[in-house]
């Protein structure tokens, strides 16, 4: 048994593999099998002249994603992409369809491929994304353990709020009042006091009643938060495991970019220094770009684009009016409007992909923030024990990895780079 990626090392040996036809043409005397096994794609060349009668006569009767085993000889073939091809010497079905499979050559809307998406992830595109996708999460976590960070999981089931009450998810349990987590990170704060450089990796959940093709209900955000680690040297970070994630996807997943179409020069040129504007530069450039926009106002998607849009690379936009962002953040000392945070903005148009900044230090502070947003001081009491018992400077960051994903990968919708998205009108399948 060879996985298809691995059959370019065996050029002139029979081998056996096993996965799916998804497609056959052909014509009287030649039939060409087009097989996936998950790890990649291969044409199948079967000749009726050099075949028993009996397997020329099965792959002839065989529907699209009926399953086999197929025994043939490898040959070099430069014109496939995975450089070789196999001649068919015998199939054995494993499960032969019956039916017409739904997902056809043909173009089909998107509420129909979402009502599919069981069977839509096997397409080739939404193949090459889900690998895209991990790449990107390999290459955060390598990044993130090379500098010594560990793993603490923050739990799903919360009491209270982190991103706001407006994008809450409230759930039954049993008599307390709980809500799906819209970020890990207060409790990330708890375990950098214990561990010093910790990340979390797991789904958040936000009640987004609008309908964009950047917001997702359920979405995965990586984490990490540091005790001793000032919001400057947090930039580094950010940067550094964004630049990381380019390198190892340009380096590891180019086949599945081509799949793409995607242009990676953009890419290429994107793994640069990340230059950093000011909320303030910031809101000058828009009004410069013709935004009608203040300061004190918050981006909008468009903005985010045309902001993004100024630089081949990511750019920081740092320093926001403290008003328009989460209770938790430290102030500046020098200019308390503003708070020491920023957002990272993907170019080509792709908005925000991440959100950081310091944390409050100070309890007193921290308890007038929490009043100030509303917020009930019982719920947080636990967190504003982390002030009343060494406190210490300390920042974070959340990427959120479906908007990593589709910048990368170039793709227009949020919804296609997490297998089963999770939207306003869509939790099926
Ligand atoms: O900017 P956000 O809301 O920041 C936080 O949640 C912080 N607590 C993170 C931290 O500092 N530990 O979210 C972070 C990122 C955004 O930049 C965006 O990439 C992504 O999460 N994100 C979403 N992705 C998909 N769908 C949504 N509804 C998203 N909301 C945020
Ligand atoms: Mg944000």
């Amino acid at each position: 048994m060879s996985r298809i990626s691995q059959l370019i090392d065996k050029v002139g040996e029979t081998s056996t593999i096993r996965g799916w036809m998804f497609n056959r043409r052909g014509s009287k005397q030649i039939y060409f099998m087009q097989l996936r096994d998950g790890s990649g794609f291969i044409q199948g060349v079967v000749v009726k002249d050099e075949v028993d009668p009996e397997v020329w006569e099965t792959v002839g009767r065989l529907k699209a994603e009926s399953s086999v085993e197929v025994i043939g000889l490898i040959k070099a073939e430069p014109r496939a992409p995975t450089g070789c091809e196999i001649l068919v010497k015998g199939v054995r079905p494993i499960h032969e369809v019956t039916g017409e499979y739904p997902i056809q050559k043909k173009e089909h809307g998107p509420d129909f491929l979402l009502d599919n998406r069981h069977l839509w992830l096997r397409s080739k595109k939404q193949w090459a994304i889900l690998r895209v996708r991990h790449e990107v999460i390999r290459a955060c976590r390598e990044y993130l353990d090379g500098l010594d960070f560990i793993q603490v999981d923050a739990p799903i089931f919360t009491p209270n709020a982190c991103e706001g009450t407006t994008t809450l998810f409230e759930v039954p349990y049993f008599e307390l009042k709980s809500y799906l987590t819209q970020s890990g990170q207060l409790y990330n704060e708890a375990a950098a006091m214990a561990h010093g450089r910790v990340y979390c990796f797991g789904p958040a959940f936000r009640a987004e009643k609008s309908k964009t093709r950047r917001h997702l209900t359920e979405f995965w955000m990586i984490e990490p938060e540091a005790a001793f680690m000032d919001w400057e040297e947090n930039m580094d970070v950010q940067e550094g495991m964004t630049r990381h994630v380019l390198t190892r996807v340009l380096e590891r997943r180019r086949p599945e970019l081509e799949i793409l179409e995607r242009d990676v020069t953009r890419l290429e040129k994107a793994n640069a220094p990340f230059p950093r504007v000011s909320y303030t530069e910031a809101i000058e450039r828009l009004k410069l770009s013709g935004r009608d926009i203040a300061w004190g106002d918050d981006f909008g998607a468009e903005d985010e684009t045309l902001l993004g849009n100024q630089f081949d690379t990511p750019v920081f936009v740092t320093r926001y009016p403290t008003a328009l962002k989460a209770f938790y953040l430290e102030p500046d000392p020098e200019d308390p409007k503003v708070a020491l945070c920023n957002d990272c903005l993907a170019p080509e148009g792709y908005g925000e992909i991440i959100g950081a900044g310091q944390r409050m230090q100070s309890e007193e502070k921290l308890e007038q923030a929490i009043d100030a947003h509303q917020l009930p001081r019982e719920a947080f009491r636990w967190y504003l024990d982390l002030r009343t018992y060494g406190t210490v400077p300390h920042s974070g960051f959340g990427m959120g990895l479906e908007r990593v994903v589709t910048w990368i990968c170039g793709i227009h919708h949020l919804r296609e780079t997490i297998p089963f998205p999770r939207m306003i009108y869509r939790n099926h399948p």
